[in-house]
């Protein structure tokens, strides 16, 4: 079975292109594919907080000094680190706006790239 992360990132809802195109191809997928499983993040109207001093200094303590508010700034981290380890397919939307990809993606992604990096 193939595990899915859709992720959409553009700001506009229904006007965008780049959701209707990951909307287009996880349709058709699912018509071909009915049993895979397919998990969804909406960076767009849900962005994920960028990384700030409370994040960092979870990141860096050592787990016997993690305090509540600590593991609560880690926490999208670990979530977001689960779902991309857990699927195995990726169908990302992410517009250009400005010669740069949108923020929030690049802010999914450090979260991810960070602690991944610490990790290996
Ligand atoms: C303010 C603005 C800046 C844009 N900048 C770029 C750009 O730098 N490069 C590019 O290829 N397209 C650019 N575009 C076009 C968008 O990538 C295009 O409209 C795309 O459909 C946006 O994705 P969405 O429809 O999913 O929101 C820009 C559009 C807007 C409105």
């Amino acid at each position: 079975m193939t595990h899915i992360l859709h992720l959409d990132s553009s700001p506009r809802g229904e006007r965008s292109i780049s959701r209707a195109l990951t909307k287009q191809f996880i349709n058709v997928w699912k018509q071909i594919r009915p049993n895979d499983a397919i998990t969804y993040r909406d960076l767009g109207r849900y962005p994920v907080p960028v990384i700030d001093e409370a994040w960092i200094a979870a990141a860096f303590a050592p787990p016997e000094q993690l305090t509540p508010s600590l593991e609560a700034a880690l926490m999208i981290s670990d979530e977001l680190i689960e779902e991309l380890l857990t699927a195995s397919l990726y169908v990302f939307g992410i517009p250009m706006y400005n010669y740069r990809i949108v923020i929030v993606s690049m802010s999914q992604s450090s979260h991810s790239a960070s602690l991944l990096w610490w990790w290996r």
